[in-house]
């Protein structure tokens, strides 16, 4: 029996280089040795956009185009939307009776949150209960292994101890205790060297023409040591050379270009062969070339949204499946059947 994974994503804008090297490179590698479920938390994405619903339908088929056209593969993979499962509401509800309220008050997502939107009024009864549902989440499909990011480990450790809490109260080993899987691809930053996100705007959407790609990498902030042409640069602080190694990695190039390339640019900076303005030309077209054939997938889908809501309603049937037994189960340890 193959270990399960569940991962997710919320459906709050256009999926950038971020998600790409952070997370669908990686899921896409474990669909082999693991069950995967990969879903598309639309509720968590309404936690944030209450205000501003109408976009959310076209991201969640966005997010599906988009994961599909880096690899990810639906016959293999459990690719659903959250919100078609209800059993997800049903459990997160069972686990925000057993959740201490200073377990979600110090969680540091939730306090970073309200700190950074300023924008938006997250000061709700769901937000907080942000974790509780994806502790809901994971633990719906028993999950053992959860790819995510750095920034995700809060909440895998409150999904941890949600799950003793529950197992302690009802059953013992009735719920798995989920381990984190981290991506190894360094992290990468966005185009103003901050993480890379939405709410920044600097980031390189998946779906960005050349045109777009050009002018972002043009805006990215080099070297500040390097004020004149004839300076020698250093690579090893400058976001456009880690893009280089990043970008041109064998695995992912689909367009042939070879890591010497990197040499070659740490060479030519450190030397002040090349100017910077010359050096992010070229990182541009290495980057409009290595988004070309995920793009052509885009297209192909983009065309057919019907071929996308069937993938992701077999999904949902597929995903019910498993979060009916569960919730069987889990009624009745609660006294609830
Ligand atoms: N919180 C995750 C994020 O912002 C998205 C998510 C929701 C998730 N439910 C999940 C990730 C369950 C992993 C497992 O990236």
């Amino acid at each position: 029996m193959k270990k399960r994974i569940l991962s997710g994503m919320r459906p709050t804008g256009p999926l950038h280089i971020g998600h790409l090297f952070g997370a669908l490179k990686n899921w896409a590698q474990l669909e082999e040795k693991y069950d995967c479920f990969f879903m598309i938390a639309d509720w968590h994405a309404l936690m944030s956009e209450y205000e501003n619903p109408a976009a959310i339908q076209e991201n969640i088929l966005g997010c599906a185009i988009d994961w599909l056209s880096c690899g990810i593969d639906y016959k293999k993979s459990t690719v659903f939307v959250q919100s078609h499962v209800p059993e997800h509401l049903e459990l997160a509800m069972i686990f925000s009776d057993i959740t201490p309220l200073a377990w979600l008050e110090r969680c540091p997502t939730y306090k970073e949150q309200l700190r950074e939107q300023k924008a938006r009024d997250l000061a709700t009864y769901g937000f907080l209960g942000y974790p509780v549902l994806q502790a809901a989440d994971i633990l719906l499909y028993k999950a053992e292994v959860v790819p995510v990011g750095e920034d995700q480990l809060a909440h895998l450790e409150l999904t941890r101890e949600i799950a003793r809490r529950f197992n302690n109260l009802y059953k013992k080993d009735a719920l798995p205790e989920p381990e984190a899987l981290l991506t190894k691809t360094p992290r990468i930053l966005g185009l103003d060297n901050r993480k890379m996100s939405k709410t920044f705007g600097n980031y390189i959407a998946l779906s960005d023409s050349p045109d777009t790609v050009r002018k972002k990498v043009t805006s990215m902030i080099t070297d500040p040591q390097r004020i004149k042409r004839q300076d020698p640069g250093h690579p090893e602080i400058c976001n456009v050379f880690s893009y280089y190694k990043i970008f041109t990695q064998p695995q992912s190039s689909g367009a042939g270009f070879k890591s010497d390339i990197v040499s070659q640019v740490y060479e030519e900076c450190t030397a002040a062969g090349i100017g910077c303005v010359d050096n992010k030309k070229r990182l541009a077209e290495i980057i409009i070339a290595f988004l070309e054939p995920i793009q052509r997938e885009r297209k192909k889908y983009t065309n057919d949204k019907k071929e996308i809501q069937k993938i992701l309603d077999e999904g949902a049937i597929k995903a019910k499946d498993v979060a009916s037994d569960t919730m069987k189960h889990i009624r009745k340890l609660t006294g609830l059947a």
